[in-house]
């Protein structure tokens, strides 16, 4: 009789408006969590995608970094589960969540836990960086759900530690990241362990219509549910760009994370070596800052990461091993040291501020080398990030250059808010080398 009324009321939503938790036939155990979580109504993609997944859809969802996608799919995720409480058989999981990293995938199993209240969820991370065999003695009874990267994943189930076939939910969070060539061979290959009677729903604040191809191929008559934005609360991230040569980065990034205004920042750069020079630099500076990317040991990642959470460091300079997904709350700057490859990164590092409606700045540092993926970020996001001033100190188009155009003067150009920066102290004496190191192609970092 009750789940009668719960699909009734499923039903129903496509009419109701989900103004309200309340409005959601969650299981007991979830509804009390949500009490002391203190989230008070539903975010748009949360009101957009909860209905749908609680009605058996498979999803592709988009929304804004920072704006509630692990509660869309973990809250209709828990209540698939607890509506239906039963003990899994040995090495199997009931429902799988894919993540890029480990760090992200540690955040999920966290947040998964706090849906669940006080029920016992019997949840699983696997992935590297931890002991193997502790992850398989936990799968060996059998789990609710498991929390993957999917390389550690495809280890465990080459040795028959888990195996999918009794697995009826699949969330792949930041799914244009985990459908990309890093990822996408491993991913197609766990997929198809799954039972294809499954859920399968997918997340990301970025998805480049080559990916939607690839996922549909992944899902079964899906969902698109794009979250609308939310215009009336105005652009909670403060956004530029500065035209800085590759020699005056260092003074610049010193003069911004010294700022008063900047609290907690996230320095990001595309390769493991610049984010070790950087660091180094800005530690010589005296500034309390941190270093991840993935050449990093795990204990090591996990603590800094934790001492940056917790205020101790109050810069982290890191590759975008922390772009994507991870949330921490305060992070009042996201400084790009550099530009990324792809503009869809950008999105993900500037989604590091401004998260679960706070506001942030996100400042990127552009050498005149770099112009050219600066215009793809514009592109993507739809808007120019640098001042019509500093487009005039751009180096000149090769046409320019023939007709004699003069060369390449340094911006000195600051937005209004950042005029009020001191200026930086001198770099303290150099022992490490004068200008970054040369930046190969950037390999994926996990
Ligand atoms: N309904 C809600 N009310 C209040 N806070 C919420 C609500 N839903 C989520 N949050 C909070 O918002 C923050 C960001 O959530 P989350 O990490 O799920 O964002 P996201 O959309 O997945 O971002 P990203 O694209 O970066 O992964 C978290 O601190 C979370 O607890
Ligand atoms: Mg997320």
């Amino acid at each position: 009789m009750v789940a009668r009324v719960a699909a009734l009321r499923v039903w129903l939503g496509e009419f109701l408006d989900y103004a309200s938790f309340s409005d959601f036939p969650f299981a007991p155990a979830i509804r009390e969590a949500l009490d002391g979580l203190a989230y008070n109504a539903p975010t748009p993609i949360q009101r957009a995608s909860i209905a749908p997944q609680l009605a058996g859809r498979d999803i592709v969802g988009i929304a804004a970094t920072g704006s509630g996608k692990t509660a869309a799919y973990g809250l209709p995720l828990l209540h698939a589960i607890l509506a239906a409480p039963r003990r899994p058989a040995a090495r199997t999981c009931r429902a799988l969540v894919l993540a890029p990293t480990r760090e992200l995938a540690l955040q999920i199993v966290s947040s998964l836990r706090g849906f669940a209240g006080g029920w016992p969820l019997r949840a699983c991370l696997v992935t590297g960086g931890l002991p193997r065999r502790r992850q398989i003695a936990q799968l060996e009874v059998g789990v609710d759900i498991v929390v993957a990267t999917p390389g550690r994943l495809i280890d465990l189930m080459r040795a028959h530690a888990i195996g999918l076939q009794a697995t009826r939910h699949l969330v792949i969070d930041e799914a244009d990241r985990m459908l990309d060539l890093g990822f996408l061979a491993t991913v197609r290959r766990i997929v198809a362990d799954l039972a294809p009677e499954r859920q399968t729903v997918m997340f990301s604040a970025t998805m480049p219509p080559a990916v939607v191809a690839l996922a549909n191929q992944l899902l079964r008559d899906p969902l698109r549910v794009e979250a609308p934005a939310e215009r009336e609360a105005g652009p909670r991230v403060a956004a530029w760009a500065e035209m800085v040569s590759l020699s005056q980065k260092p003074r610049r990034l010193l003069a911004i994370v010294n700022a008063p205004k900047t609290t907690s920042a996230i320095v990001f750069c595309r390769t493991r070596q610049l984010t070790e020079w950087v660091h180094r630099a800005l530690q010589r500076a005296g500034v309390p800052a941190g270093v991840m990317h993935g050449g990093r040991r795990q204990d090591e990642r996990a603590r800094t990461l934790e001492r940056f959470r917790n205020g101790r460091l109050s810069v982290l300079v890191a590759t975008d091993l922390m772009a994507r997904g991870i949330h921490v709350d305060g992070v009042s700057h996201v400084i790009n040291y550099d530009l990324p490859d792809d503009p869809e990164t950008y999105v993900h590092r500037a989604g590091r501020t401004g998260r679960a409606g706070a506001s942030g700045t996100a400042v990127t540092l552009c050498a005149p080398s770099e112009i050219g993926k600066l215009r793809a970020v514009e592109r993507e996001i739809g808007r120019a990030l640098l001042p019509e001033m500093c487009r005039a100190c751009m180096p000149p188009t090769r046409r320019k250059r023939r007709r004699g155009a003069s060369g390449d003067p340094p911006c000195t150009f600051r937005l209004p808010d950042e005029a009020a920066v001191s200026p930086p102290p001198p770099p303290a004496a150099p022992r490490a080398p004068a200008t970054p190191p040369r930046q190969p192609p950037a390999a994926p970092d996990g």
